[in-house]
């Protein structure tokens, strides 16, 4: 029938008593599509992010700072009226901010469940996807060093609170001019609001956060109030890899705005 145990040693998943397909894998749509759009969009976030992480430049334009840099540590967030933003570091401050700025969300991303996902499947075709065989010799999943690693994913989901938190307060910023009058409202605000609806958005579909609320309960009726929360982030949690997406293009966008206004190329159009 072809489907008896064969007695390979080739490793992998051809080990063993796997059953007798020769065949690589038996699917014939366009498999290969979502691993490979999966690696050339992170790959393109990569780039762009290296790029402007090691820059050191173009993060400030009052009163945006870039998601990327803030909270921004460096005397280059001082403005007109002092900086919206802490110079703990002064100008001898060397090294770009951004370089210790974002090993606190890239240490959620990097361990979030659909990232883990996107880039065993994108990177190490590990599997590259559902039914088709990797080309690796043998498989230890997550059990040892460094994958292992991964399980911090449930502590860096308060780190992530943390940095929602810092990009919430630089969007309420972002309603004050440079002279920090309230009451302005500029295309990059605009642009600010949509980036931190979606980071909260990705922060509360993680699926911690869903344990974290809803989890070791015995009976949701005794707790009806985490019952309902748990059901809202049930509901996020459904759209998890869709907002991973849009939360990363939108702090892409954030930050490119923010080095469009630092550089001279373009000015924020007022609203009011
Ligand atoms: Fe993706 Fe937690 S699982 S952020």
């Amino acid at each position: 029938t072809g489907t008896e145990p064969r007695p390979s040693t080739t490793g992998g998943v051809r080990e063993g008593n796997r059953a007798a397909i020769d065949a690589p894998h038996l699917r014939i749509d366009r498999w290969w599509l979502a691993p490979a759009a999966t690696a050339a969009g992170l790959l393109a976030f990569i780039v762009y992010s290296t790029w402007r992480a090691f820059s050191n430049a173009d993060y400030y334009a009052a009163p945006y700072v870039s998601p990327f840099y803030s909270p921004c540590l460096a005397d280059n967030c001082r403005d007109m009226a002092g900086g919206p933003n802490w110079d703990l570091f002064g100008s001898w401050w060397g090294i770009s901010p951004a370089i210790i700025v974002l090993i606190f969300p890239l240490s959620f991303r990097l361990t979030c469940y659909y990232y883990r996902k996107a880039y065993y499947r994108g990177f190490w075709a590990s599997p590259p996807a559902c039914a088709v065989a990797e080309p690796h010799k043998s498989y230890s999943g997550e059990t040892r060093f460094p994958l292992i690693l991964q399980n911090i994913h449930r502590y860096t989901f308060y780190v992530a609170l943390l940095v929602a938190g810092v990009l919430t307060y630089d969007t309420v910023l972002s309603f004050r001019d440079e002279h920090h009058h309230w009451g302005h409202m500029g295309l990059g605000t605009i642009v600010f609001l949509v980036n931190i609806v979606l980071i909260w958005a990705y922060t509360f579909s993680c699926h911690s956060c869903r344990h974290i609320v809803g989890g070791r309960l015995r009976h949701f009726s005794k707790h009806p109030v985490r019952y309902r929360m748990w059901g809202w982030v049930g509901k996020l949690n459904a759209r998890h890899m869709q907002l991973a997406w849009a939360s990363l293009i939108s702090v892409a966008v954030a930050d490119f705005y923010v080095f469009l206004l630092a550089s001279g190329a373009f000015s924020d159009p007022r609203l009011f």
